[in-house]
């Protein structure tokens, strides 16, 4: 079903009829959360739904948990500690240092795309900037950039076989279930972290590894483990989310033609447009908690102990919260999104990264392009999780 497309009519249904439901499927069951206000207020309450089991649909044991657990799977106090750790580097202003290398970066990936005609704009465009920023805000030595981009895609679409050839949920082994994705290619990332991890040692710079290295939390310095952690989550959160904005950024502009002639006649609309675009394409479909007390939700008891699931894809399109919410529209204001989660501590690290980003490829874009068609099928990731998109054929005129 994911494969085809996103379920947006089943949701709507879900909404109005089951807005809090349980799916006895997928293991132990889940409890599944279609509304904006239900999805909030679940995000919101630290206390009783907690991450500290993961945020997918995965059933981990807690010595899994113990090796993988990376900032997302923290509560507080434990969150408070690790985020105190990072957010610095991730502030509004702390971000804005990038702005000139990702329009240069840009501007050459465009460079090497044909002036016109067609091409695969998720392999041309979409796939090499993300992945390079993250690479320059970790201070990673270009000679791993291949190797980098080569694990961060295997892992994140690790249930296409497309992509992988070790498909989570078909070839799992126990060997690796202790990396992350339960993966061997988490554990060759893992790898890959501490070759880098030991040249920073050597040879401190101003990246955000190096500070990592540095930093304390309440007088110890990060462990391994900690360390192992940030750099597969910076990897798996950063890369392909980023990927799948400006792809669906993009497909959305060839969808609806009027919305880029709109955009173009008015840069002033990049920042909502640069919003719409990431809450239309909601590249993370859901994060899970697990109730740590007995509770109710929307309406349903839930137990201590059951997994919840938050569809932030439903709630982006929920009429309650949204006008016209299956309306795109570049200036949509107020966008109170929830792709970067919201009203809970842990809201998206990387969300000045991520918005600046797609801002300066769609105003990049808009310099270049006048029109944007499709030139073929766009083929999605094989994903309930994310939104990701394999291929996107277009035509571009100038
Ligand atoms: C459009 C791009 C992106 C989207 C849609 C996105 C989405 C998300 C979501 C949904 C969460 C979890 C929120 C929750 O639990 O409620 C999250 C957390 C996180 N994201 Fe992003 N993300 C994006 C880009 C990035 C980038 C570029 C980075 C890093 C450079 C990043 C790093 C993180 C980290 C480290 C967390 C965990 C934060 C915590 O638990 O405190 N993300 N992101």
């Amino acid at each position: 079903m994911w494969a085809r497309s996103v379920p947006y009519d089943e949701f709507a249904r879900l909404r109005r009829e089951a807005p809090v439901a349980w799916f006895p499927d997928e293991g132990s069951g889940f409890w599944s959360v279609h509304r904006y206000a239900d999805i909030v207020a679940a995000s919101r309450d630290v206390a009783t739904f907690s991450s500290g089991r993961g945020v997918s649909f995965e059933e981990p044991t807690d010595e899994d948990m113990a090796a993988r657990r990376t900032i997302i799977d923290t509560d507080p106090p434990e969150h408070t500690k690790l985020r105190k750790v990072v957010s610095g580097a991730f502030s509004q202003r702390a971000v804005a240092v990038y702005e000139h290398f990702i329009t240069e970066l840009t501007e050459q990936v465009l460079d090497a795309c044909p002036a016109s005609g067609t091409f695969d704009f998720v392999d041309a465009v979409a796939k090499e900037v993300p992945i390079r920023v993250l690479a320059r805000i970790m201070g990673l030595p270009a000679a791993d950039l291949d190797l980098f981009i080569d694990l961060g895609d295997r892992l994140i679409a690790n249930t296409d076989p497309d992509i992988t050839d070790v498909v989570w949920g078909r070839d799992d082994t126990d060997a690796y279930r202790r990396y992350p994705f339960r993966s061997p290619y988490g554990k060759q990332l893992w790898d890959l972290g501490r070759q880098v991890v030991a040249g920073r040692l050597a040879d401190p710079g101003d990246d955000l590894l190096s500070r990592l290295l540095q930093a304390e939390v309440d007088g110890d310095r990060l462990s391994e483990t900690d360390l192992d952690n940030f750099f597969s989550i910076l990897v798996v959160a950063g890369n392909e989310t980023t990927r799948i904005a400006i792809a669906h950024g993009v497909l959305a502009f060839c969808q609806y033609p009027d919305q880029w002639d709109r955009l173009r006649a008015d840069p002033a609309l990049l920042d909502t447009a640069t919003d719409e675009v990431i809450r239309w394409s909601c590249p993370t479909h859901f994060m899970r908690r697990t109730a740590a007390a007995d509770t109710s939700l929307g309406g349903a008891t839930i137990s201590a102990g059951d997994k919840v699931i938050l569809w932030y894809v439903s709630g982006n399109r929920d009429e309650a919260e949204f006008a016209d919410p299956d309306v795109f529209d570049v200036g949509r204001n107020p966008n109170r999104h929830l792709s970067f989660g919201r009203g809970g501590p842990h809201l998206c690290l990387g969300v000045h990264v991520a918005r600046l980003e797609v801002k300066l490829v769609l105003a990049a874009l808009a310099r270049r392009f006048s029109r944007f068609e499709l030139a073929g099928e766009p083929r999605r990731i094989r994903s309930n999780f994310t939104n990701g998109l394999k291929a996107l054929p277009v035509r571009v005129s100038r």
